[in-house]
């Protein structure tokens, strides 16, 4: 059995104050023994959040990290063992907005990968289609190709100590939210694509869902076969709201 995860991804949202309030919220939430729950703050507020929930079962992760795993001359970026030291344990590598907005590339989204890898932290890798790409019905063709960039450079073993997400670009902040058809058969073909490599890597790797998840349609994602949770945005930002994700990824 996968023990299905929950991370908010906060983006860029947050002030010292506002990180106070969700910290409040969340330190109040039942969150069930049986979901890993992660929060991603930006990096300016992670020891403020780590802080302040001490005690509690949920982890600190990061938005992002630097292409090299050790410190060192990089102006603006911050280095996965710099994640590790301040208390991090994840990370998410290749989020469509740093795809399509900055311009990282399947290179460069892999060369983060290892580096957090190689510091302990493990990265969530994710994938997804754009709406173009998905109309001229190549959903499948592009996440297998975003996919393979890390799989053909690391071997498919890296993916033994790494979560996948799922998050169609025209899903993200849209209101727009696949099918929870839609969604299983892109996270039933990303675990073929293990499949026929390790089958044990298959069976143990969670691929997470992502794009305007909400405690509304969550438990219907998350009840398909291969959904192992969710890579949660805006809803995250409401600790009520993120607590009935969280406890959908439990039933
Ligand atoms: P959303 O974002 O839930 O606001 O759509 C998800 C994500 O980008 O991780």
């Amino acid at each position: 059995m996968r023990r299905p995860l929950v991370a908010g991804n906060w983006k860029m949202h947050g002030t010292r104050a506002s990180v106070a309030e969700l910290i409040e919220g969340l330190r109040r939430l039942e969150v069930p023994a049986e979901v890993e729950v992660a929060v991603m703050p930006p990096c300016l507020y992670i020891n403020q959040v780590l802080v302040g929930l001490e005690g509690k079962a949920i982890a600190v992760g990061a938005q992002n990290c630097a292409l090299e795993p050790m410190q060192g001359a990089l102006t603006g970026e911050i280095a996965p063992s710099q994640l590790v030291d301040a208390g991090c344990g994840m990370v998410l590598v290749g989020h469509s907005e740093r795809r399509t907005i900055l311009g990282e590339r399947d290179e460069q989204v892999c060369r983060k990968f290892a580096a957090a890898q190689s510091c302990g932290l493990v990265p969530v890798l994710c994938v997804g289609e754009t709406l173009e790409e998905r109309q001229a019905g190549r959903t499948l063709e592009v996440v297998a190709g975003q996919l393979d960039a890390v799989i053909d450079e690391l071997g498919v073993d890296a993916f033994a100590r790494a979560v996948v997400a799922y998050e169609p670009v025209w899903a993200i902040g849209t209101g727009l939210t696949a099918s929870p058809q839609q969604a299983q058969e892109v996270h039933a073909a990303i675990r073929a694509q293990f499949q026929a490599q390790s089958a044990e890597v298959a069976q143990a790797v969670r691929i997470l869902y992502g794009g305007s998840v909400k405690a509304a349609n969550a438990a219907e994602l998350f009840g398909m076969p291969d959904i192992d949770g969710g890579l949660i945005g805006g809803a995250s930002l409401n600790a009520d709201e993120f607590g009935a994700i969280c406890r959908a990824a439990g039933n």
